[in-house]
């Protein structure tokens, strides 16, 4: 059985006989010092100022559209365009804050929005904010989007859950726009079991993304700001520890996620490469069978950080042929990510439209699959993968 996901940690004996030490001799294990340790790690691999752990991606994306809300960048007749390949919780913070979304469509040779299409929809509905989605470690020229963002005024924000380590034009994906989410879920890049970060150059949205994801409350903000903060709203110090100054959740992590992302975020740059080069391998099952499905581009990326490989079959013949033969031998697929989610049932009760015309994203929704591409695959696991294209 070739699994989505083959273990829960990359050096998973070592990581979990580390992680079993880090409990029996921790005296704290709710957030702490090894969370912000951990936010020290990922700001510095990611190349960005600041960085906030959350308990998952989905409540990265919240606390960040939450942030932004918070401080009035966006309002509720707001329009934002979001990849139509995405993720659920990549689109409902938007609708639970009554932000207006728009569907953007995406290119079949890479997955993702590009400049043409964030475009076309701004020039239709204008865009007050793009939420892109690095899909699957691609990118289509957000280097070109970013510029558009910029001349007209637009926010940029990534969704960088499945891009960890990904870079284009000489940058790392979700270095884009001033913002951007990760993942670290055990089925992504690297692993804290569940875990979510955001990424920002921005120190007002850095400390109130803090604020969000500890009840709107300033205990996770450094002490000059909590002393401003305190100051402007007439708190003392009694009242200080139960002051709720913004809209907030609880969306904390652990000192064990924490702990976790500071021992696996060493792997990273390994991991990184051998997904990689794995990636390039079942790349030739595209350029073999060029006839069955339809090919990926990935020469405009210098770094291409993948964790499942995308097939999109030429026809519904094709996909139920492959889909059948690699359940049969055992290998795990899935529909690619959550699929185009203008076609999910949560999306149809909002009523906001049909989007029929989002065709590409239609075409990976219905003749899509993904295998998983693990760091770990034995070299017995990929050739027995590539035979199974070849039958
Ligand atoms: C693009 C994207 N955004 C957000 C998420 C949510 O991440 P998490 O599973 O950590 O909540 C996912 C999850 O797979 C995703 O694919």
């Amino acid at each position: 059985m070739i699994k989505l996901i083959k273990s829960t940690f990359y050096n998973e004996a070592d990581t979990k006989k580390k992680l079993i030490d880090f409990i029996a001799g921790a005296e704290q294990l709710s957030i702490g010092a090894e969370v912000k340790k951990f936010e020290e790690d990922f700001a510095k691999y990611q190349g960005r100022k600041y960085c906030t752990m959350y308990n998952s991606g989905s409540s990265a994306n919240l606390a960040l559209i939450q942030a932004l809300a918070n401080m009035g960048k966006l309002q509720k007749d707001d329009t934002v365009g979001f990849s139509s390949l995405t993720w659920v919780t990549n689109v409902t913070p938007m609708i639970q804050l009554n932000i207006g979304i728009r569907p953007l469509e995406v290119e079949l040779d890479n997955l993702n929005a590009s400049k043409r299409y964030v475009q076309e929809a701004h020039e239709a509905t204008p865009l007050k904010a793009v939420f892109l989605t690095n899909l699957l470690g691609f990118s289509a020229d957000i280097d070109k989007i970013a510029e558009y963002c910029e001349q007209n005024n637009i926010i940029l924000i990534e969704d960088n859950c499945e891009s960890l380590g990904s870079e284009i034009a000489g940058k790392k994906l979700g270095n884009f726009g001033l913002a951007s989410t990760f993942s670290t879920y055990v089925g992504h890049h690297m692993s804290t079991i569940e875990g979510g970060m955001v990424c920002t150059d921005d120190k007002e949205l850095d400390m109130m993304l803090r604020m969000v994801r500890s009840h709107g409350w300033d205990r996770n903000l450094e002490e000059a700001d909590q002393k401003k903060i305190r100051e402007e709203n007439g708190i003392d110090g009694f009242y200080s520890r139960y002051t709720f100054y913004t809209l907030g959740y609880n969306l904390r992590p652990t000192e064990i996620n924490g702990f976790l992302g500071h021992v696996q975020i060493k792997y990273l740059d390994e991991i990184t490469k051998k997904r990689e080069d794995n990636f390039k391998r079942f790349m030739t099952i595209l350029e073999k069978h060029s006839d069955k499905f339809e090919m990926l581009n990935m020469d405009h990326m210098d770094v291409v950080s993948n964790f499942a490989m995308p097939i999109i079959c030429k026809d519904q013949d094709i996909f139920d042929y492959y889909t059948k033969l690699l359940m049969d031998h055992g290998v795990e697929i899935r529909p690619i990510v959550g699929g185009s989610m203008v076609e999910q049932p949560f999306f149809k009760k909002l009523g906001i439209g049909d989007f029929s015309e989002l065709k590409n994203a239609h075409k990976i929704h219905v003749q899509g699959f993904y295998f998983g591409n693990n760091p770990e695959l034995t070299e017995e696991e990929i050739s027995g993968v590539l035979d199974l294209f070849d039958q």
